[in-house]
């Protein structure tokens, strides 16, 4: 079948606020073009908008990437290597890259899937699957990596309690999270992207918000190779070239180029949010209307979401995404559950893919249409008209409930 180009309907288009273009111009023209001035005021920013958003994360330090935020988290805890670390197996694969990257064991967590997040039944659960497997020395769980999937905010805290974990073993992937309820709670950390697609789009970038005032130092000193002093400062008015590495780091630095986007990004986030609470309100009562409530469900909405997907879960998924392709419409999934990944399957226990049984009944369900602040009344109404063609009665069909 030939795809149709109009109407097109992409499935994401990172939106730029009015300032970004003149703030790459203000950086490009200032003669520092890397780690200074522009990712502290970001940084200054961003904590700002967050702590009047959720009850304030004293301490944020910006990294290259979300994963960046979580694997350097992660080994700021400085656990036993293979300790067990619980996680999703649905949420995005580096997240949990970035557990085996830390040198631990990722252990699976099933979801709820009238959430598609873990509750604290699936967490218990996984916490009693470490106390039997023999390959983990320490017999519980030594840490859990939270996820706000689509930017549901999920309660840390009682999977934390679930798991037998205090706060400071808690590492949020709130990815998806910004724009709505990021970080509350004294967590060790919480790690945002600003990735391309997300609610803050930079292209790439990330940061970790965090209460530990050493977690921040060693942050800011582990990102850039962990020497003591960094770049800019080196070079300011009266600096010195001198400096010393206590522990050797990494290259994970945001530049200033990206912090300036960011700041001018963080100026329109509100509205952004605004927008894609009004396009999921829309999406709501669009698929009411087209009587779709029973064949398509969404997942259970909570105050505080950061509506960064719409996800759906739909009857023959594949067919769908692929008939909505031809019709010119964009979607995604997410994710493909990480147990189904190779590379994955390699460093989990043989077991571990049959316990989250749950995940499994989702998995090939789910479905996430276009949800982006350019996206456009008739955008939403074209999905949806197009979704209820493909899953209207036919013999098939049946318009199976999902
Ligand atoms: C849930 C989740 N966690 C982590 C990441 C990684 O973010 P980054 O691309 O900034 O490393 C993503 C990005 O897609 C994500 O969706």
């Amino acid at each position: 079948m030939t795809a149709v180009l109009s109407p097109a309907v992409p499935f994401t288009v990172p939106p730029f606020a009015a300032g970004a273009e003149a703030a790459v111009q203000r950086v490009l023209r200032s003669g520092w073009v890397t780690t200074g001035p522009e990712c502290a005021a970001f940084e200054a920013e961003l904590s700002k908008y967050l702590g009047t958003e959720a009850g304030g994360q004293p301490h944020l330090v910006t990294v290259a990437s979300c994963t960046q935020a979580l694997e350097l988290s992660l080994r700021a805890l400085r656990l036993d290597p293979g300790a067990p670390v619980l996680t999703p197996s649905l949420t995005f694969c580096g997240a949990v890259g970035a557990i085996v990257h830390a040198g631990y064991r990722p252990v699976l967590v099933d979801v709820d899937e009238a959430t598609l997040t873990p509750s604290p039944e699936t967490v218990a659960a996984a916490a009693a699957r470490v106390g039997r497997m023999a390959a983990a020395r320490a017999g519980r769980p030594a840490a859990i990596v939270g996820c706000d999937l689509g930017g549901y905010p999920v309660d840390h805290r009682a999977l934390a309690e679930a798991a037998g974990l205090p706060d400071r073993r808690v590492i949020v992937d709130a990815a998806h999270g910004p724009g709505g309820d990021v970080g509350r709670g004294a967590f060790f950390a919480t790690c945002l992207s600003f990735y391309a697609t997300k609610n803050l789009p930079i292209g790439e970038g990330g940061a970790v918000a965090t209460h530990d005032a050493d977690l921040a130092t060693w942050l800011r000193s582990a990102r850039l190779h962990g020497m003591t002093r960094d770049a800019w400062r080196r070079y300011l008015p009266g600096g010195s070239w001198r400096y010393q590495v206590a522990e050797i780091g990494y290259k994970a630095n945001l530049t200033d180029l990206q912090a300036a986007i960011g700041r001018a990004q963080l100026v329109a986030l509100p509205d952004w949010q605004a927008r894609r609470a009004a396009l999921v309100a829309r999406y709501d009562a669009a698929l009411r209307a087209a009587g779709l409530a029973d064949v398509v469900r969404v997942p259970r909405r909570h105050p505080g979401h950061a509506w960064h997907l719409y996800q759906v879960l739909v009857p023959r998924r594949d067919e769908i995404s692929a008939a909505l392709a031809d019709a010119g419409i964009g979607t995604s999934v997410h994710f493909i559950p990480v147990h189904r990944l190779h590379g994955y399957r390699q460093v989990l226990d043989a077991d571990e893919p049959g316990a989250v049984p749950a995940t499994d009944r989702v998995a090939d369900r789910l479905l996430s249409l276009p949800l982006y602040p350019g996206l456009s009344d008739a955008a939403v109404d074209l999905v949806v008209e197009r979704l209820a063609r493909l899953l209207a009665p036919h013999p098939h069909n049946g318009g199976e409930p999902c």
